[in-house]
Parts: C-alpha cells; sequence; structure tokens
C-alpha cells in the first residue's frame, strides 16, 4: 500500500481541513509544457515541444474530418480497426497491440502495474521527464544512469540493476539528448536484465531515424516476455493535438494494462486520423527527407559558429554554448525569444533544445543565433 504522510492534521476532535494526498507526491513537480507564446508578440517561431514541422498528414486531416458527425458516439474501444492497421504496416500481432491516449498514457500504465513502493526504477541521467514522474507517484526510487556524450550508457545503467529493480525505461532517440542506441547494445541491455524486470524501450521518435543500425524495439517486444515499446503519433505524423499512441509487448503485459485503462481512453476523431495517418508512406517520406537534410545543415551551420550541437537522429537537436567564451544557453534563449523564436531550456538549463521546423523557422534560427554569438 502506498505510504501517507506520517503526521496528520487532524485528530478526532480536531479533524483535517482538507483531504490529504499520498506522501510520495510531494516529491513531484508539475511536468513543463514546452512554452508556446512570447508577451507581447502575435506571432512566434514555437520549436519548444518537437511537434511535427509540417502539420498532420492531408489523409489525416481528412479522416479526422469524416468522423466529425459522429462525436456523439463513444468510440471503438477495442480500437479494433486502428490496431488492425498498425499490425499492417509493421507486421504485427494485433492482438499485441494497445492504443492510448498518448504513448505517455501507456507508459503511465505501464508504470502503475509493474512499479510498487519502494521498487526502483532505472532511466538515463536525460531522460524523458513523464518516466519519473510516473515513477516517483508510485512511490518507487528513481535510479539515474550517467550518460557518455549526451548519450545512454547501457553499463551504466546495468550498474545500477539492483534485486530492487523493477523496471527500466530507455527513449531511443532519447529525449531531450536526440542521440539513440545501436541494436547491439540494446540487445546487451535485454540480454543482461534479469527477465522480471521490465523493459520499456520508447521509440517516440523512431520513424525519422535512418541508422541501419537502429530498432525501435520491435525485435525484442516480439519475443522476450519483459520487453515492452511504445509509439507515438504525435510527432513524425503530426497528431500531437490528438492524443494517440500505442505499445506492443507479450499478450500478458498488454492483457494486464487492457484491465486498467479506461475503456475509451482513445477518441473516435483521434483512431480515425491515426488509422489514415499510418498507413500515408508519402508523408513519412517527405518527413524524413526534410529532417534528415536539415539536421545536417543545423549541425554544420551553429558548429561553425562554435556551437557545440549534439548529433541527433531525432526531429530536434540540443546545444550548449560552454566553448564560447562569454555566452551561454540562458542568455541564447533570451536571445531567441526576443527574435520570437521559443527554444526549451534543458540538461538543467545548461543546454537549449530546439525543433527541427520548416525551412523559414530553421534558417530564423541559425540567423538569429549567428547574431547572438557575434554579439
Ligand atoms: C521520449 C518521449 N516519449 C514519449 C512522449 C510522449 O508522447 P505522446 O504522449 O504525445 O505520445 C514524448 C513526448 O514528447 C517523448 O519525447
Amino acid at each position: 500500500m502506498p505510504t501517507r504522510p506520517q503526521k496528520r492534521s487532524g485528530t478526532a476532535a480536531e479533524p483535517a481541513v482538507a483531504p490529504i494526498p499520498l506522501a510520495q507526491l510531494s516529491a513531484i513537480s508539475p511536468y513543463q509544457q514546452g512554452q508556446s507564446t512570447i508577451e507581447g508578440r502575435d506571432a512566434v517561431i514555437k520549436l519548444s515541444s518537437n511537434e511535427g514541422c509540417f502539420g498532420p498528414s492531408p489523409a489525416a486531416v481528412l479522416a479526422y474530418q469524416r468522423v466529425a458527425s459522429e462525436l456523439h458516439r463513444y468510440s471503438d474501444g477495442s480500437q479494433t480497426r486502428l490496431r488492425e492497421a498498425i499490425a499492417k504496416v509493421h507486421d504485427l500481432d494485433a492482438a499485441r497491440i494497445i492504443c492510448g491516449n498518448g504513448s505517455e498514457e501507456l507508459i503511465g500504465l505501464l508504470t502503475r502495474c509493474f512499479l510498487g513502493e519502494n521498487d526502483e526504477l532505472v532511466l538515463s541521467e536525460n531522460h524523458f521527464v513523464m518516466c519519473s514522474i510516473y515513477g516517483k507517484a508510485q512511490g518507487a526510487l528513481i535510479r539515474l544512469a550517467a550518460e557518455e556524450n549526451f548519450t545512454t550508457s547501457v553499463d551504466e545503467m546495468l550498474k545500477l540493476v539492483t534485486p530492487k529493480t523493477r523496471m527500466i525505461a530507455v527513449a531511443n532517440p532519447n529525449n531531450p539528448t536526440g542521440t539513440y542506441l545501436p541494436i547491439a547494445e540494446i540487445e546487451r541491455l535485454v540480454e543482461a536484465v534479469p527477465k522480471h524486470v521490465l523493459v520499456l524501450l520508447d521509440g517516440a521518435y523512431a520513424e525519422y531515424v535512418e541508422e541501419l543500425d537502429y530498432d525501435a524495439g520491435l525485435r525484442w517486444a516480439r519475443t522476450a516476455p519483459n520487453v515492452v515499446m511504445t509509439r507515438t503519433f504525435s510527432k513524425m505524423y503530426g497528431l500531437a493535438g490528438l492524443r494517440i499512441g500505442w505499445a506492443y509487448g507479450p499478450a500478458a503485459i498488454i492483457e494486464i494494462l487492457n484491465r486498467v485503462r479506461t475503456p475509451f481512453n482513445t477518441s473516435v476523431p483521434a483512431l480515425a486520423a491515426a488509422e489514415a495517418a499510418i498507413q500515408d508512406f508519402d508523408h513519412v517520406k517527405r518527413v524524413t527527407a526534410h529532417n534528415s537534410r536539415w539536421q545536417n545543415v543545423l549541425q554544420n551551420e551553429l558548429g561553425a559558429l562554435g556551437i557545440h550541437v549534439v548529433p541527433s537522429v531525432a526531429n530536434f537537436y540540443l546545444m550548449h554554448f560552454e566553448n564560447i567564451p562569454g555566452k551561454s544557453a540562458g542568455q541564447a534563449g533570451d536571445y531567441l525569444r526576443s527574435r520570437g523564436i521559443i527554444p526549451r531550456p534543458a540538461g538543467d538549463d545548461r543546454c537549449l533544445r530546439l525543433t527541427v521546423g520548416n525551412d523559414e523557422e530553421n534558417q530564423a534560427v541559425v540567423d538569429a543565433l549567428r547574431d547572438y554569438v557575434r554579439s
């Protein structure tokens, strides 16, 4: 049972004046969303949340519009059509797919179902923040593995595995770093971890990765009894506002998640748009080509200014200014905002993370950072 505060403020004679939350919740700071406005400016370039820079696929928008007159209906609680569409595209068993209100919901459900009070959750030093928030809410202990060059280290993660470890989560590519682990490294992690430990492979940015030695997690989620892969429609498919993601894993784990999720966790428009989006291969091709072209340009142009840009395989990039005397991420962030560009502070505010935007947005970033560095 989760703990409650030792000292209650009420007695029988003098009752508490308000309900008392679980003690472990006091250790949680609310998730900070990417900023979306700048005071005094009507138009901004929002590069703070890794959203798809081309918006949703046109096929998804059409599907969304088509169900507008069906909004009085509950959605299909069994998510059959979307699960079957995903299964067809990825050659999977539809029965082992679960869809969620964003992949975030599925990460939260996995944590709730498999992590208890005083269990240990191993994460990389720079991890997707919701993982530690969900872990803390369970009263679990968060163990953070040091990184090497902003990259998850399997050796450091394995050093933290103890008899109390119940879950390990790796975002691959990782957010906020944008770096990835090749197949051989994930293989080493999965092989070394005891089978009673849940391994969550979060592939939120998988569609952007072109490296041949990468696998989002399916090769392990298909066969290992303890590996679950999560995916999202929020990034490549541009459906962040609809909230839809999915997971694949062992039948026994997916069945547990289905027991505790809300019956209609995925909405009518989200299911329809995602079903169309996953079959829009042209959209994926177009976005991937744009993203990798700009990742190269940004790496070169910003690198030439002396800015350290962490090599990224996702649709965002992390930078720091520690090599440039007198410059800092905090100042650079202020400068970008003064030019109408919204980055996201990361890495304890020592870094900035920016989404790859459209051509004009990316050029505006390069121009602004050139002016900042030379100022
Ligand atoms: C690594 C990672 N995982 C999961 C998510 C959650 O995505 P969503 O809930 O929109 O599917 C995000 C969102 O930014 C992310 O960066």
